[in-house]
């Protein structure tokens, strides 16, 4: 199959580059690299390109859709699978067709979640360090053992299944919460209970539901005051499924006693950028920097020689399907 789309690739890394470049051959779009972010200031370096693609950090609202209509864009190519920052309602309104990857890889970020909650139950970097400074003492580095301890999951899609697998082969009890219910994770004896109870029975609550209006903030200072003291929090879903100022007050009274984040609130200006020359202006960001049982890793749970190449061979997939057939199989349609 050959094309030539244009595709105007926003945000374009190095590592994006080389893996476009190595599946594109099969494909034979016209690919523009763009290493900056898409906003109706920078819509103009796509020129005539009728596909534009984004990443997660590329917010696309109504004003933005409209000028990329009157531009002539008919698809936005999601290299993710996470869509909550693009208003899809209006680009179905407008008939620019907005495609993702659902699914890429699971494994990247569930195992990536289990890193995080390992990491931090046994301290791991912060052991790290002190090994490099010779310092051998234990003191401030004990942990707890994960077999036989509860682990939440709020959200048992791809990623929750494979996380409660994965927290299942060490020996934890699971409990689930998602309006659907998972067979497979209920074949791993999980129990599906209503959000207090998880909160209240887990020692460990990993957040993978999406960011939807009624996830935002899922994680409030009311479910905190219900968990347990000294839970571990693992978030890599999306930062605004936690309210991140609640976490930190929860983290100073010793209710949260660990932390584990792949996504924050506040990514989008921080995220993916090499800030280490500039000073720190986001307060709430700095605080969380402070805590020695916070681990942060900057949304890198996809970030997999596997997922990669998943990533990139359906985005382009998507878009030799829309100029095929005008269609696109993993079509994004706002619910009515
Ligand atoms: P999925 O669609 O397979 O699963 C999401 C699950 O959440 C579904 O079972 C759904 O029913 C459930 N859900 C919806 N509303 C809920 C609610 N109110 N409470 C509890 N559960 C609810 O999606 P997948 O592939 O498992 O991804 C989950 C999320 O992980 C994505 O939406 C994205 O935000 C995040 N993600 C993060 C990445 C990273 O690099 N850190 C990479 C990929 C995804």
């Amino acid at each position: 199959m050959t094309n030539t789309m244009k595709i105007a690739v926003y945000n374009a890394r190095n590592y994006d580059k080389r893996y476009f470049d190595r599946f594109n051959r099969k494909f034979g779009h016209e690919l523009l690299y763009i290493d900056t972010h898409l906003d109706r200031d920078t819509l103009v370096l796509a020129g005539d390109a009728p596909a534009i693609c984004i990443f997660v950090n590329d917010p696309v609202q109504e004003p933005l859709l409209e000028s990329m209509r009157d531009r002539g864009v008919k698809m936005l190519a999601l290299r993710s699978a996470g869509f909550n920052h693009v208003d899809i309602a209006t680009a179905n309104k407008l008939g620019i067709l907005v495609a993702n990857v659902p699914g890429y890889s699971p494994y990247a970020v569930a195992e990536h979640a289990a890193a995080l909650t390992l990491g931090l139950v046994r301290r791991i970097v912060r052991a790290h360090a002190r090994v490099r400074e010779g310092n051998f003492s234990l003191e401030g580095l004990m942990g707890f053992d994960l077999h036989g301890k509860t682990v939440g999951v709020v959200g048992t899609g791809k990623i929750g299944t494979v996380f409660s697998r994965i927290m299942h082969g060490f020996g934890c009890e699971l409990l689930g919460v998602d309006p659907v219910e998972n067979a497979e994770c209920r074949h791993l004896g999980m129990r599906y209970v209503p959000l207090q109870t998880l909160c209240r029975q887990s020692d460990i609550i990993s957040l993978h539901c999406p960011l939807l209006p009624e996830t935002r903030h899922l994680i409030d200072s009311d479910a905190i005051a219900q968990m347990r003291d000294g839970v571990c929090l693992i978030n890599t879903s999306r930062g605004a499924v936690i309210d991140t100022a609640a976490i930190i007050r929860g983290l100073k009274s010793g209710k949260i006693g660990y932390l584990g984040m792949d996504v924050y609130e506040e990514e989008d200006s921080l995220f993916f950028e090499d800030h280490s020359d500039t000073v720190l202006s986001d307060d709430i960001f700095a605080r969380l920097l402070t805590f020695n049982n916070v681990l942060i890793t900057g949304h890198q749970g996809f970030f997999t020689r596997e997922a990669m190449t998943n990533i990139t061979r359906t985005t382009l997939g998507n878009v030799a399907e829309f100029e095929k057939t005008g269609q696109c199989e993993n079509t994004l349609i706002a619910p009515r």
